[in-house]
């Protein structure tokens, strides 16, 4: 590498001082086994690593971080592995989500902090992926994106199984008395049987085929399993590529562009993804000051099709997915309608289209054609009207075609708390009819915005072979979950929305159509409700959840901190001596 390369390496500020301070940086890190010629104007490249034994999605992460700087050894850089916050989703309480702007701002700060001049983002389990993209986003450092790749499909007594989706239907079937609790605990190890993140297009491959959709990630990133070797060979290709970004100096910002996001949206829609990425992507946007809006999704995607049959709409998993072409394919049959920024720069340094333009599709049944889909105009549709008057968000392709349109007696639910206390009580007034109403899993409501909006079932409807009602909330839902549930209603009901304001018995009409979401209720009713209204006691007092219900912007917004918008690059920070 020549003199001038050298000195526009940001890494140098560090290494490359030959005083007190050079010593210093070089010494220590001598002690790891790292000689002298490492330190000279080799591109340093951070490996973020979410692994962790609480994240059993990412627990395969240091097998994929070697291979990664094996990769980077390869190309001549310096690959240095660094730990960040990781969110687990099984088993992080009160949400995941509570946690996403917290890992964010761990990835700025760690790799803002520290000598790198790139970074490759590990990344898998649901929230793992925005919170680095997030990160990473205002910090704009030469970047590349690696997912951990799904588990194998779930087999369980000859009968594929996906993760989360299998979990609702079969905790519902118990709940029944439709299945044993023997059979339940079979299923479990059935279920999971492999390392990687939820089979299923749940929230967690979403994110994977959007990080490829984007221009983040190699191209098949979304979909090659945990357990094959190709994931590993992917990691090792990211780790020589990230060498080549920081020497072309293709920051994020130039991959993270409005063609980028757009071309993810689109791509949501063709994958049925998870209703969560409506809020992620907004949030990453947010970080590179791209302007997106709930009606982007709306616009965007209204026209495309559910092109694959994957769980928790369809039949397959993401095994499957990838033996039968994987993303590429449906990137290309998007490119082929139009439906595609073709010229969109990705991280191989190419435009998106020359990376899919070819891509064979080997199984119709698991992608589908344009012309033949598997769902008709499947794109996440925004709600709105007097009872979300910010919008609202509902995904028809794991909704019910006969309650795409239905108006209901509200049952309502004050907290998920008063919900589990309630919902199977026999005195409860409520059938199929009617909606059920959930309030204060918002943002700052629950807080952290969980994933309760796909409300369980009465027992007493259950038990007529009923298998989907009209749920509206604040709250998510997960990205494995289905059904005919309205979610990220804004404002919440614990800013003041009129969401706070339903009482039992008021009538709503749900009218996906018309994208309209109306609470028969007059408007002086209203405003001697709203009179009357008290905010809830916070939950919080102190503490970060003190600060993030401070700060947190409303689902519509991305539900970010406020003064975590923006980027503010990588300027080599001041000397700590
Ligand atoms: Fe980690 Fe589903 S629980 S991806």
């Amino acid at each position: 590498m020549n003199d001038e390369k050298k000195r526009e390496l940001r890494s140098q500020a560090w290494f490359g001082r030959q005083d007190k301070m050079g010593f210093y940086y070089r010494s220590f890190l001598k002690n790891s086994g790292f000689p002298q010629d490492q330190f000279e104007g080799r591109p340093v490249i951070g490996i973020c690593n979410t692994w962790s034994e609480l994240n059993p999605c990412n627990s395969h992460f240091r097998t994929i971080a070697e291979h990664v700087r094996y990769g980077v050894l390869d190309a001549g850089g310096f690959p240095l592995e660094f730990p960040v916050s990781s969110l687990g989703e099984v088993t992080m309480r009160p949400t995941a989500m509570l946690f996403r702007n917290l890992a964010a701002m761990d990835v700025e700060e760690a790799i803002r902090a520290h000598p790198l001049d790139g970074v490759v983002l590990l990344m898998g389990c649901d929230k793992t992926t925005p919170a680095l993209l997030m990160g990473a986003a205002s910090a704009d450092l030469p970047t590349i994106g690696v997912s951990g790749g799904p588990q194998l499909r779930g087999v369980y007594r000859g009968q594929m199984i996906g993760s989360g989706t299998n979990i609702i239907s079969m905790s519902e079937q118990l709940r029944a008395g439709e299945v044993t609790l023997q059979e339940f605990h079979e299923a479990e190890g059935a279920m999971n049987r492999s390392h990687g993140h939820c089979m299923t297009m749940g929230t967690a491959s979403t994110m994977a085929s959007l990080v490829e959709a984007l221009g983040v990630g190699l191209p098949e990133n979304a979909a090659i399993p945990a357990a094959d070797a190709r994931r590993n060979h992917l990691a090792r290709m990211a780790g020589r590529r990230i060498v080549e970004v920081v020497n072309e100096d293709l920051v994020l910002s130039k991959i993270l562009t409005r063609q980028a996001f757009e071309n993810a949206i689109r791509t949501l829609a063709a994958i049925g993804g998870s209703t969560n990425a409506v809020v992620h992507l907004l949030a990453i946007a947010g970080r590179v000051g791209i302007e997106l809006t709930l009606d982007d999704f709306d616009r965007l995607g209204r026209d495309v099709h559910c092109l694959v049959d994957l769980m928790p709409s369809g039949r397959f998993l993401m095994e499957d997915f990838y033996y039968a072409g994987g993303l590429p394919v449906v990137l290309r049959t998007l490119g082929e309608r139009g439906l595609l920024n073709k010229d969109a720069l990705t991280v191989n340094g190419r435009p998106l289209w020359e990376n899919v333009k070819d891509a064979p599709c080997w199984n119709r049944d698991v992608i589908t054609s344009f012309e033949e889909p598997f769902k008709p105009e499947a794109g996440i549709a925004i709600l709105r009207g007097n009872l979300a008057p910010d919008g609202a968000v509902i995904k028809p392709s794991a909704a019910s075609p006969e309650l795409m349109r239905h108006t209901g007696r509200a049952v309502v639910f004050e907290s998920i708390e008063d919900l589990h206390h309630r919902i199977d009580d026999e005195d409860l007034d409520i059938d199929e009819t009617c909606i059920m109403v959930l309030k204060h899993c918002g943002p700052k409501g629950y807080p952290g915005m969980a994933e309760v909006g796909n409300m369980p079932l009465p027992q007493k409807v259950l038990k007529k072979g009923v298998r989907d009602m009209v749920r509206i909330s604040d709250a998510r839902m997960s990205g494995t979950a289905y059904g005919t549930v309205v979610l990220h209603v804004a404002p919440e009901a614990t800013a003041g929305g009129p969401l706070a304001l339903v009482q039992n018995g008021d009538l709503i009409t749900l009218d996906v159509q018309a994208r309209s979401l109306h609470l028969h209720v007059d408007d002086v009713a209203l405003a001697e409700r709203r009179a009357a209204w008290q905010p809830p006691t916070p939950h919080a007092t102190r503490g970060y959840a003190k600060l993030y219900v401070d700060h947190v912007l409303q689902a519509d917004k991305g539900a970010d901190l406020d003064f975590l918008v923006g980027r503010t690059g990588s300027p080599v920070p001041r000397d700590n001596h």
